[in-house]
């Protein structure tokens, strides 16, 4: 390049700018889910309802959602939803729909469906920007004041601009919202509204939801459980999750006078003994002031932590559906012929995030997926109970029920079998790929422990369906013998000079004597064994059960360390 036609930074950096958050992902949606017509519509819906189903659990109520979607014009849509939540205060509602990043669940480590303080900010931005128009918001705790605000974000300072606050007298709690939508499309397709609906109800069975869509139909999905879940508590995270980052931060961030009781009170499993031992390994004294710590000393301890052993993290925290919950759900909905459900010990996965699986198998009745010739096989995959229906390929369920052989369990052709697997995965911190949260990353502990839960549910299944293929056999095999038992009574009739009414009849009962005898002779066939580690870097359930943490073995990962 010419010398003179260098430019001088000081030009160059004449275009430095700080940019908001919102700014961001206004340029930059699909980040957020909004991609494609019908997945932006889903994505909508599906910040609504997580909320709404959050905020519920938080508060101990049964849930009671309502979604209506009206087709305004081409590509053109309004939802509106309601809840009977405990509603979000006036001095928070401008945080909470203005402002990406704010919220009440980012800083918990807490199973919630939310994790980033981004969903519902997201969805007022993705109304205004393709509407122009303000999301509506009606809410009130209860306490009699409700409020009416329209609002907007101001892009450039990721904050709230309200545009109107009506406030009245009413005695009512929950939250109402209504936005505009344009570019979009409602279909009834696997990826849409009702389906993503229908299976928040299979995943939630406390939860009332009623659908309207844009042609006026109405669809109730009941709750089958009048059971609240236990609202999710907050746990300390374990050290042995940690970064140097992470503790760099939280030390800074720590009110304690002195760097032991920061590490005692801030983490889970983390005794005056296991600081000790940590004091052993490092150069400094562990009495400094915890805001005072260095970058190399934080990187002392996190070493010393990793060679220090240490409990399985508490699992208090973690509230799966349940197989009860999930059995009743499964029957309400899909009323199968065969079921088979099944929830793990918890596990931990990337060293110290505790998780848990459950998986449900059904087989006939409205099972699988009908595609008008024929059913398929479905898959539904749950991340804290809220359906995943997007980004299916590079999710950790999709894999490991790829991995498994069905075959072996009675599946010839698990493609096109009237089959539904349903796989729900909690934790405090689920890995999703991306902030869509549409599909799990690929973590050896959780893709293990999935295909374990559906080699389990395939032997149940493999026992019912051989049970069922041995009673078809045996009932061939009577109705040919019934066939000729008629011809062969009047034969005998002949021969003997009895009556052939009275020989038949006895045949008959022979038969089904018979039938009976090979039934009991029959007994349980042992389903095969498929081999532990098909597709997955030859691990074996022995080897998951190290890190298992349940009462007898809660030492889990003090071999681990
Ligand atoms: N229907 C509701 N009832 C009560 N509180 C709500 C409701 N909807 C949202 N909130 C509050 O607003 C906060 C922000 O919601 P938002 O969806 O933006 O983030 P999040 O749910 O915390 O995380 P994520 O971005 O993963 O969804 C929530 O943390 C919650 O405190
Ligand atoms: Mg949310």
């Amino acid at each position: 390049m010419e010398p003179n036609s260098e430019k001088h930074a000081d030009e160059l950096f004449k275009e430095f700018r700080e940019t908001s958050i919102t700014e961001f992902f206004r340029k930059n949606r699909a980040h957020l889910g909004y991609s494609g017509k019908l997945r932006s519509l889903t994505t909508v819906v599906h910040e609504i309802v997580t909320n709404s189903l959050d905020a519920c659990e938080e508060a101990g109520i049964l849930p009671e959602i309502i979604i209506r979607i009206d087709e305004l014009n081409t590509e053109h849509y309004r939802v509106s939803s309601s809840d009977n939540g405990p509603g979000i205060p006036m001095k928070h509602i401008a945080d909470v729909f203005g402002k990406m990043l704010a919220g009440t669940k980012f800083h918990r480590n807490v199973q919630l469906r939310g994790q980033q303080g981004i969903g519902i900010a997201g969805v007022t931005l993705f109304s205004q920007t393709t509407t122009g128009k303000p999301i509506k918001i009606k809410t009130s705790t209860g306490k009699g004041k409700v409020n009416e605000i329209e609002l907007m974000i101001d892009i450039t300072k990721n904050k709230a601009d309200i545009l109107s606050n009506e406030e009245y007298s009413q005695y009512w709690r929950g939250t109402e919202i209504g936005v505009e939508l344009k570019g979009i499309k409602f279909n009834l397709s696997e990826r849409g509204p009702f389906e993503y609906l229908r299976r928040t109800a299979i995943a939630n069975p406390h939860t009332q939801i009623t659908f309207i869509d844009p042609e006026g139909r109405k669809t109730v999905f009941d709750r089958s459980s009048e059971k609240i879940p236990k609202p999710p508590a907050s746990i300390k995270a374990h050290p042995k999750g940690l970064e140097v980052d992470d503790l760099i931060n939280m030390s800074k961030a720590s009110k304690a006078r002195k760097a032991n009781s920061f590490l005692v009170t801030t983490f889970s499993r983390m005794s005056n003994a296991k600081v000790k031992e940590i004091q052993g390994h490092v150069s400094f004294d562990l009495n400094k002031n915890p805001r005072k710590l260095t970058w190399a000393e934080c990187e002392e301890i996190i070493n010393a932590i990793e060679e220090i052993k240490f409990l399985a993290p508490p699992t208090e925290g973690l509230e799966a559906i349940g197989e009860g919950q999930i059995k009743n759900a499964v029957l309400n909905i899909l009323d199968p012929e065969f079921e088979a459900v099944l929830t793990r010990p918890p596990k931990v996965h990337s060293g110290g995030i505790p998780f848990q699986v459950e998986v449900a198998i059904a087989h006939g009745g409205h099972a699988g997926r009908n595609i008008g010739e024929g059913t398929k096989h479905e898959l539904m995959r749950f991340g804290n109970k809220a359906p995943l229906l997007f980004d299916a390929g590079g999710c950790a369920i999709t894999k490991s029920v790829n991995s498994v052989d069905w075959k072996r369990y009675g599946m010839k052709d698990f493609e096109n079998s009237p089959v539904t697997i349903l796989v729900n995965l909690v934790s405090t911190h689920i890995p999703y790929t991306s902030a869509g949260k549409q599909s799990i990353a690929e973590e050896k502990e959780i893709l293990k422990e999935i295909r374990f839960a559906l080699m389990e549910v395939g032997r149940k299944f493999q026992m019912y369906h051989s049970r069922k293929r041995r009673a078809l056999e045996r009932e061939a095999k009577k109705q040919i013998l019934l066939k000729y038992s008629i011809e062969l009574a009047s034969g005998l009739a002949k021969l003997t000079n009895k009556d052939d009414k009275k020989i038949l009849k006895e045949l008959h009962d022979l038969i089904e004597e018979r039938i009976t005898g090979l039934e009991l002779d029959e007994g349980e066939e042992e389903p095969p064994e498929e081999e532990l580690d098909v597709g997955l870097e030859g691990e074996s359930e022995e080897v998951s059960d190290e890190n298992q943490i349940d009462e007898k073995n809660e030492e889990g990962l003090e071999g681990g360390g």
